[in-house]
């Protein structure tokens, strides 16, 4: 007799199906619904003693607002800080708890390429190849990746650095979360400062934004150089990911590419 349950189970490895997963992300940092409550009836009894003595000045209320990922960001930024090598930036990352993609990934993808480079190249986050290598970029688009360097004669193993703003593959490929980002923000900013490139090449629009913090579109984001900072400057460009699916937009990243070729000889 069948097993209905072995069936479906069959049908989906079948079907390619590796994780079992929520469709949506779970967010596990949320504060907890106890904490929730806390904060509600706080925040409740604040409002009420307001307006008990007729006074509306709203900012009392917004300073009551609770930041629960505030703390993870402070102890990402103490240890960031607290680096002194990439092997300790490195170290650093695998000790971490804060961020829960940890605990699904394979292993830490920390970087690839020449540490001495002048390029550093910055993705979004490890695919499934590059969890199952432990080595950035080396999928698919990683392949696309090297193809169009190698057209301007850069290859990571000489003249350029890999890395991604997150180093854990998030759980089926979903696409980061914003509090994700933030969080791995202080040990990407560390990464570059040891590195110390003159240019950032940031693949696609979350690699771009985080770093830039902003809220623009990579089409707005691409095709110009920016000041990283005061000795590094930047250029962001679409995703190899995003040129699988968009072969069209390839015209584009040529014309970043042959900015960057520019840049390099001055
Ligand atoms: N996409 C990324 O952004 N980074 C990788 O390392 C692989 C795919």
């Amino acid at each position: 007799m069948h097993n209905p349950y072995a069936q479906a189970l069959d049908f989906l490895v079948d079907a390619g199906v590796t994780n079992a997963l929520m469709d949506e992300p779970n967010n596990r940092y949320e504060i907890s619904s106890n904490r929730v409550m806390e904060a509600q009836v706080e925040i409740q009894s604040k409002k009420m003693d307001s307006s008990l003595r007729q006074n509306d000045d709203k900012s009392a209320n917004n300073k009551n607002t609770i930041q629960p990922h505030a703390d993870i960001i402070k102890q990402a930024n103490d240890l960031a800080a607290s680096a002194k090598t990439l092997d300790d930036l490195k170290s650093a990352i695998q000790n971490f708890d804060g961020l829960s993609l940890k605990k699904t990934a394979t292993q830490i993808v920390f970087a690839d390429g020449n540490p001495d480079a002048k390029i550093m190249v910055i993705g979004e986050a490890p695919g499934a190849d590059e969890d199952r290598q432990g080595k950035p970029f080396v999928g698919v688009s990683g392949q696309l990746l090297d193809k169009i360097f190698d057209c301007i004669n850069l290859n990571r193993g000489d003249s350029l650095y890999i890395s991604n703003i997150l180093n854990w593959r998030p759980p089926g490929n979903r696409t980061p979360t914003k509090e994700e980002m933030d969080i791995a923000h202080p040990f990407i900013k560390r990464h570059i400062e040891l590195i110390n490139p003159d240019m950032l090449v940031l693949c696609g629009g979350i690699a771009a934004q985080t770093l830039f913090q902003s809220k623009e579109s990579i089409s707005r984001l691409r095709g110009k150089t920016h000041d990283y900072d005061e000795t590094i400057k930047a250029i962001a460009t679409y995703h190899p990911a995003f040129l699988l699916r968009t072969p069209l937009q390839k015209k584009k990243v040529w014309q970043d590419m042959l900015m960057l070729k520019a840049h390099l000889h001055g």
